[in-house]
């Protein structure tokens, strides 16, 4: 079983949606017996809160469900059972090393980090920006770089 967790600052915009469309797409190649996937905030103002309102239109649109998604905090333990901790920008990757040690066999980065022409190395967070769109396309080319990579890698 390969772990993938999506991580960002609140929780309730870019890493649920990041779950969500990785889920789905995981679903559509038949493999959520072989990635398990979740998400988690730094921060800790949206516990226990269901995806943004504007995360949960975009992903209506889109076919995709969110059904008793809540948010939740990084923790300790993540860091050592995830095989992917994928953040959403920089401040992301600094924020979760200050909740524990990132064990050996965890890759700790950025989702464009999966995408070698890459024009954007962070998803802008749309709960400044209000553009759940933009947020919507980067997260999709992101995710489906980094399903290609994970059933490269572990052939899959
Ligand atoms: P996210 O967006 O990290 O994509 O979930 C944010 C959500 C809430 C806050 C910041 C970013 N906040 O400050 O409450």
């Amino acid at each position: 079983m390969i772990n993938v967790l999506f991580v960002c600052l609140g929780n309730i915009c870019r890493s649920p949606m990041a779950e969500a469309i990785f889920r789905d797409r995981v679903e559509s190649a038949k493999l959520t017996d072989q990635i398990q996937i979740d998400s988690a905030g730094t921060g800790s103002w949206h516990l226990n809160h269901p995806p943004h309102q504007g995360t949960q239109k975009i992903l209506k649109q889109k076919g995709i469900g969110c059904e008793g998604m809540v948010s939740r905090l990084v923790t300790a333990a993540d860091l050592q059972d995830y095989h992917y901790v994928i953040c959403m920008d920089d401040r992301n990757v600094n924020d979760v090393k200050t909740f524990g040690t990132i064990g050996e066999g965890t890759f700790l980065g950025k989702l464009s980090d999966f995408i070698t022409d890459a024009t954007w190395s962070e998803v802008p967070d749309p709960y400044y920006t209000g553009d759940f769109d933009e947020t919507y396309e980067l997260v999709s080319e992101g995710c489906a770089s980094l399903l290609t990579h994970i059933r490269e890698k572990h052939g899959l």
